[in-house]
């Protein structure tokens, strides 16, 4: 069986997201949508993927830019089982309605709140409670790479206590009204940041306190974890623990891989598309434990890092794999990740 796959927002997110569905043996790409017939458009439409419309009243422009348009949102979520809504942190929200009525299932992204979809999904952590859903949101990027990290080390040692501060790109590569150009900000600068409790959304039992500060980057964010562990782990264990997970990358410092853009060179070398690295990678030199005390510093492509995830949710939602390992080996294998 094949899973007719639509995505409602053709930026950042949406344009990878819809990249990976073409690579997957059991899903078919029914289309994209623009508001705007930009490049974007014309890349897609040169690929072979059906541009439609973002609604009725956007028509107009692709009819005067003489872009050919296969029809609007509508059109095409009556041609699919799944939308994956990529649109703008809190516009997927307005769409939900439509994709209620439409009977189709959708996954949300992270700049949605908890409530639109009712239940925020990481593959590793939680996707049998995903299984056969109508909605799905998937974590942001962020909140993706702290489940990672901190399930797998949970898992092996318990996590009591995290304390965690994250360095922010400012923003994406594009994003060029975006800042701060010449400062750190403090993102919020009252504690928690949203971070912990959305981590807490997919993992409640995790004490965790996190701290946020944007600054002028673009290539990827930072995390700093402290974490009181519920029992003793040598450097060696914990190390030996994360390169045991898929979609964790241990990076060297001796051999070079020392800081963000040292990453991304990393990723282009490998020959990483758009240079994305959906993998959270963490610097081995950065793991220090102090008996139950361990710190680690970990940085997470924010472009790239959910893409996986968003794959693995369709799975789920439609169950086309019953179990995490099924799905995201499937996932890792089409995608040229780690295994
Ligand atoms: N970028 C990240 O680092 C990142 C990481 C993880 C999660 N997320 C989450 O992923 C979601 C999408 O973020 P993004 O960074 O991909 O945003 P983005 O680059 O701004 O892309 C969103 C796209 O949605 C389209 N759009 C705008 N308004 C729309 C509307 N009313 N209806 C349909 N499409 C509309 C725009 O396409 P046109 O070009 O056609 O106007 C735009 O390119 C957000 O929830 C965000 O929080 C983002």
């Amino acid at each position: 069986m094949k899973i007719r796959v639509a995505i409602n927002g053709y930026g950042t997110i949406g344009k990878r997201v819809a990249d990976a569905v073409l690579k997957q043996r059991d899903m078919i790409l029914a289309g994209v949508t623009k508001t705007k017939p930009n490049f974007e458009a014309n890349i897609a439409k040169s690929k072979g993927i059906k541009v439609y419309a973002a609604s009725a009243d956007k028509l107009k422009s692709f009819q005067d830019a003489g872009m050919d348009v296969s029809g609007t949102l509508e059109d095409l979520i009556r041609d699919c089982d799944v939308v994956v809504d990529c649109t703008p942190g809190k516009v997927g929200a307005t769409y939900k309605p439509m994709y209620e009525k439409a009977g189709v299932k959708a996954v949300f992204q992270g700049g949605e709140k908890h409530d639109v979809a009712g239940f925020s999904f990481n593959a590793v952590c939680n996707y049998s409670e995903a299984l056969g859903r109508d909605f799905v949101r998937v974590v942001s990027c962020n909140t993706t790479g702290l489940c990672r990290s901190l399930y797998a080390l949970d898992r092996a040692f318990g996590v009591d206590k995290a304390r965690v501060v994250l360095i922010r790109r400012g923003a994406d590569p594009s994003e060029d009204k975006k800042g701060p150009i010449n400062s750190i900000l403090p993102d919020p600068v009252t504690i928690p940041s949203h971070h912990g409790p959305d981590v807490q959304k997919v993992l409640p039992h995790i004490g965790i306190t996190t701290s946020a500060f944007a600054v002028p980057t673009t290539l990827m964010h930072v995390h700093w974890l402290n974490l009181e562990l519920g029992k003793s782990a040598s450097e060696g264990d914990v190390l030996s623990v994360l390169s045991s997970y898929r979609r964790i990358m241990l990076v060297s410092a001796s051999e070079g891989v020392d800081s963000t853009s040292q990453i991304v060179e990393y990723a282009r070398d490998l020959g990483r598309h758009r240079y994305d690295m959906p993998e959270l990678v963490v610097f081995k030199e950065s793991v220090k434990s102090f008996g139950r005390e361990l710190y680690l510093t970990q940085a997470v492509h924010q472009e790239s890092i959910v893409v996986p995830e968003n794959i693995d949710a369709i799975r789920a939602m439609t169950r086309l794999c019953e179990t995490a390992e099924e799905s995201m080996k499937m996932t890792d294998e089409s995608l040229g990740l780690g295994g």
